[in-house]
């Protein structure tokens, strides 16, 4: 019997190797290289072809101007998030990687999605649980869909059969890693799987203009588990994230040829499935009615959507050596450099103190603006004093502790007037803005010193 060639792929970046290696020389990651079967590359792909019956023709060139434009018809789906997210809808043929940590709620926003698309054909092929577990998921979304169609199958061959005979408006693939092709020995979740798959699927996308949403797993970094190539290979990436100890959600798009990457989708988990909300800011502001020291909220901005936040600071004495700096939700090192600013301008002293800082509703915000309320919660707990309500943040602060401009201003001071903000602290350089357009006092300031002399001092 012929020796079976084998070769080393590395699991991270899909780097080739004759031989085993402890360290990636590509992506220098550890222990990543899993030993595959070498298919004869003519070999492969005949049988493929025969397998999913998908042949790719020979084209020719034609030039730009004579290729008629169509006019593309999206498929809009009863979930408002996710259309706004794909960029307006569903595109026919277009391929959707969706990706996020296990539990987050990936299988069940797709269920709710196929469910609720009533009059189309739908397939949802689901390599990772029963029909029965499935049914009870649908039961606990509780809408009734006869054109929803359940298979529970890993082998492509198998999956592509059933695509031929059902024809479905919509597919849905849970998850990608799950799927195997018998062309290939190699296990399920290989490099060489993933990308089989995914190529197959893309062309029966291609060919039969049939969108197709696949559901990625990701790996411990926070990565879409296999090659980068995936997502290369799709049209639209989405990330959907949030703490599964908390029950919002966000659908973020990565990477989108039909939209801008700038969208956000908001989701509430709730015993009967995820809530879609559109009204974010209200639910993220906690109603109490008594002033607490170590609040304030910030007016900041996530992908194109105002969202006005609640962020939380402890100050207190270190009861060991060393003291303790924790932040959840906010960048850690942003946290070190602002306290070193408020030594340095103001004159605190954090260094026998513990600090904490925390973002409602287990959200992680990037929106450099949330600094300067991050700032005021800090300076609230340590002086004890409170942040008088319905006052809010947006400026981002340098090193030396100026508070800088941020984009989408008059957005931020829309939403925050919309929701009964009185007052609004924002940098000085924001000039040129017509403070009378709105409805809340406009406060400029242009240091962090300034903002303590005006909230803090007594
Ligand atoms: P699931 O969609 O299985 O996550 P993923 O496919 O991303 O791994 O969702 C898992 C969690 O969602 C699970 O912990 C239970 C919770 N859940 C609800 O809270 N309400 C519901 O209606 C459903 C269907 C799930
Ligand atoms: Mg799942």
């Amino acid at each position: 019997m012929a020796k079976v060639k084998t070769r080393y792929i590395c699991q991270n970046c899909g780097t080739t190797s004759p031989k085993w290696m402890g360290k990636c020389t590509n992506c220098n990651e550890w222990e990543t290289y899993v030993e595959e079967v070498v298919q004869p590359k003519s070999k492969a792909s005949t049988k493929q072809q025969q397998l999913t019956g998908i042949v790719s023709p020979t084209k020719k060139a034609v030039s730009i101007s004579r290729i008629e434009s169509i006019e593309e018809k999206r498929l809009l789906t009863n979930d408002e998030e996710l259309n706004r997210v794909l960029g307006g809808g569903i595109v026919p043929g277009g391929i959707v990687l969706i990706g996020g940590e296990p539990g987050i709620g990936k299988s069940t926003l797709m269920l709710q999605i196929a469910v609720h698309l009533q009059n189309h054909k739908i397939l949802y092929v689901s390599g990772e649980e029963s029909a029965q577990q499935i049914k009870l998921r649908a039961d606990r979304i509780g809408v009734k869909n006869h054109n929803c169609l359940i298979l529970t199958e890993t082998n492509l061959y198998n999956v592509f059969q059933q695509l031929k005979s059902i024809q479905p408006q919509l597919c849905i693939i849970d998850s990608i890693q799950t799927l195997q092709s018998p062309t290939l020995e190699s296990t399920a979740g290989s490099v060489s799987q993933i990308r089989e798959c995914a190529s197959a699927l893309q062309q029966y996308a291609k060919q039969y203009n049939v969108p197709i949403f696949l559901i990625g797993h990701i790996t411990k970094e926070g990565t879409i588990a296999g090659p980068k190539i995936l997502e290369h290979m799709v049209d639209t990436v989405l990330q959907f994230e949030g703490d599964t100890h908390y029950s919002y959600r966000l659908l973020r798009t990565k990477k989108n040829r039909f939209g801008s990457t700038a969208e956000l989708g908001i989701y509430e988990m709730l015993h009967n499935g995820l809530r879609q909300v559109s009204n974010p800011s209200e639910l993220l502001i906690s109603e109490t009615n008594q002033e607490l020291s170590g609040i304030s909220i910030a007016a900041t901005i996530e992908g194109l959507r105002p969202l006005l936040i609640e962020t939380q600071a402890l100050v207190s004495r270190s009861a060991y050596g060393t003291p303790q700096r924790s932040a959840t939700g906010f960048d850690s090192r942003r946290l070190n450099m602002l306290l070193a600013v408020l030594e340095k301008r103001c004159g605190f002293r954090f260094g026998d103190k513990d600090v904490f800082v925390n973002i409602a509703g287990g959200i992680k915000v990037e929106d450099p603006a949330i600094d300067l309320s991050i700032i005021c919660a800090l300076l609230s707990s340590f002086e004890d004093v409170c942040v008088p309500q319905r006052v809010c943040f947006a400026g981002e602060v340098g090193l030396s502790g100026e508070v800088r401009s941020v984009n989408r201003i008059e957005q931020r001071l829309l939403e925050a007037d919309k929701l009964g903000f009185k007052r609004m602290f924002i940098s000085a350089n924001h000039k040129g803005l017509d403070a009378k357009k709105y409805g809340l006092e406009i406060v400029f300031v242009s240091t962090v010193e300034k903002v303590y002399e005006l909230l803090f001092k007594l």
